[in-house]
């Protein structure tokens, strides 16, 4: 870390809150590659956008074309592609935006991290296990990945030749294959509602 540089406060998070009418809040959707993370933070970024609230999505393929366009997929480079999202989903909470994040996330620790800085800001972290048997994950496929990774083409591939360590105390836990997709985005808004957020 940097010497020399300080703290900048402006508006209290309570102030913004007030002017924005809005809580800030970060969603962070975690799970196999092809377990619906992407569609269901979609479909959820546009259920709340209709309502009129903001919202807005942070996902894995995306950002890695940009921010994190350094990082690949070593454990080591997972760990900074998490640290970074969870500097990055804290400061659209505190702007009062609903953040939601997707991303495999595939270490508990990273994702431990990530709830413990939005702990310390005082910020509300939602985490959402959206969930698929492997088999069913590799059966959809959608870009050919789990093929790649079973012909030892891709290496390092979650739930192939890389760990996933299944979050054991999610607040929400959606099984993508047997819920639709609305739902699984209702589901999440619905808990917005009971937490207050919304
Ligand atoms: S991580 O583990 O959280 O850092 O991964 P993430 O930033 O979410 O990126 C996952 C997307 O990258 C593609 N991809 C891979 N995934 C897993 N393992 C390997 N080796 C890999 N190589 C490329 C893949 O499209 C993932 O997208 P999703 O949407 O999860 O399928």
């Amino acid at each position: 870390m940097a010497t020399n540089i300080t703290w900048h406060a402006n508006l209290s998070y309570d102030e913004r809150k007030d002017l924005r009418k809005q809580h800030g809040c970060t969603v962070w959707l975690t799970g196999l590659s092809a377990s619906g993370k992407s569609t269901v933070a979609c479909a959820l970024e546009q259920l709340l956008l209709q309502k009129g609230l903001s919202a807005y999505r942070l996902d894995g393929d995306n950002i890695r074309f940009g921010l994190n366009k350094d990082l690949g997929f070593s454990e080591a480079d997972r760990n900074e592609n998490i640290r970074r999202i969870s500097e990055v989903s804290k400061l659209f909470a505190d702007s009062c935006t609903i953040s939601i994040t997707s991303f495999i996330s595939p270490y508990k620790a990273d994702r431990n991290r990530a709830r413990q800085l939005h702990k310390e800001a005082g910020l509300k972290f939602i985490e959402v296990f959206v969930d698929v048997p492997l088999e069913v994950a590799e059966q959809r496929d959608p870009k050919g990945l789990y093929k790649k990774a079973r012909e030892g083409v891709i290496k390092e591939f979650t739930g192939i030749s890389a760990p996933y360590e299944a979050p054991e105390n999610a607040e929400l836990h959606l099984r993508t294959d047997l819920k639709s997709v609305e739902e699984c985005a209702s589901i999440i808004y619905e808990y917005l509602r009971t937490e207050k957020v919304i």
